[in-house]
């Protein structure tokens, strides 16, 4: 076992869809954990950051998940001034959650490796929980889902996966240094995706292509914040635009297994009742 997880780990976002997972699986195993978001004990706030050396007070490692995310200007800053802090506290193992073909992502990643951190590096695919636990689950439930992306195919990845790989990094020796690429193990358009949970709910779900300027109106319509539409258009147009179209080994390396696939996310979420309506 790491030595670094004997002592409580750090989770930010430990309430969220990848943080809450690794939380269980540490907690299962015995190992302590400290959930690092505004309702954490100490809050951990990444708008204030007099709230970050109290929460780095005693861990021994911390996994790094930024909020809302690294695609938004000044993440990187942001991440590379939290990460010299923790070095200068004496928590040397970083492991960064970080998406695919994102600017301001890679420059987070660049942070970490400049702060002398013992880091590792999770660069992931769309989640298969944006669908079930994100923006997308009201929408399922109205039965249309209108997005500005085309035929686009996106190797959405379970947060389940991505969870295992944060607990197989931080207590295995071998993974310092290393950038593992995580994705699911098939492409699938945002159109295929609807179809394979409208299938698994036993519902008729529409998808609709709009463009950028109806999605914006649209979002302003079920009143999120102006913020959260320009975050979602950047994402839909940067990320979206064919570059992240390939499959990655990443999970197989880390966990020496096969990722898991959409349609089992699908089923085994749909089970849950969620897209009932
Ligand atoms: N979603 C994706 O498809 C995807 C793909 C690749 C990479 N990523 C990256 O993953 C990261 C997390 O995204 P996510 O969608 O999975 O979000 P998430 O973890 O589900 O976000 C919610 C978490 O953030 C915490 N939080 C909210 N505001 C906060 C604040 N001001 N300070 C500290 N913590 C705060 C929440 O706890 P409290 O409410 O208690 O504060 C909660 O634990 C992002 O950096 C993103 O770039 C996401």
């Amino acid at each position: 076992m790491n030595p670094t997880v004997t002592k409580p780990t750090l989770i930010l976002g430990g309430t969220g869809k990848t943080g809450r997972r690794l939380a269980e699986r540490l907690t299962a195993r015995g190992l302590p954990v400290q959930i690092g978001s505004r309702s954490g004990t100490p809050p951990f706030d990444w708008e204030n950051n007099t709230t970050w050396e109290p929460a780095l007070d005693g861990v021994g490692a911390v996994y790094i998940s930024y909020y809302p995310d690294l695609a938004v200007p000044g993440a990187a800053d942001t991440v590379g001034a939290f990460s010299r802090l923790a070095v200068e506290c004496g928590v040397r193992r970083l492991v960064l959650l970080s998406g695919r073909g994102e600017t301001e992502a890679q420059r987070a990643e660049e942070m970490l490796k400049a702060s002398g951190a013992d880091w590792t590096i999770l660069r992931c695919a769309w989640f298969s929980q944006n669908f079930s636990e994100g923006f997308l689950v009201e929408s399922l439930l109205e039965g249309e889902v209108a997005l500005p992306v085309g035929s686009v195919g996106e190797p959405f990845v379970d947060a389940d996966d991505i969870a295992e790989a944060a607990f197989a990094v931080l207590t295995q020796q071998g993974h310092v240094g290393e950038l593992y690429e995580l994705t699911g193990p098939r492409l699938l358009s945002f159109a295929d995706a609807v179809a394979e949970i409208g299938r698994a709910a036993g519902r008729d779900i529409r998808f609709i292509r709009i463009s950028h300027a109806e999605f914006t109106a649209t979002t302003a319509e079920h009143e999120l914040p102006a913020e959260f539409a320009w975050l979602l258009n950047e994402l839909f147009t940067e990320v979206l635009d064919g570059r992240n179209e390939s499959l990655t080994d990443g999970v197989q390396r880390v966990l020496g297994r096969a990722p898991k696939d959409f349609s089992t996310y699908a089923t085994e979420t749909a089970a849950t009742g969620i897209w009932r309506n």
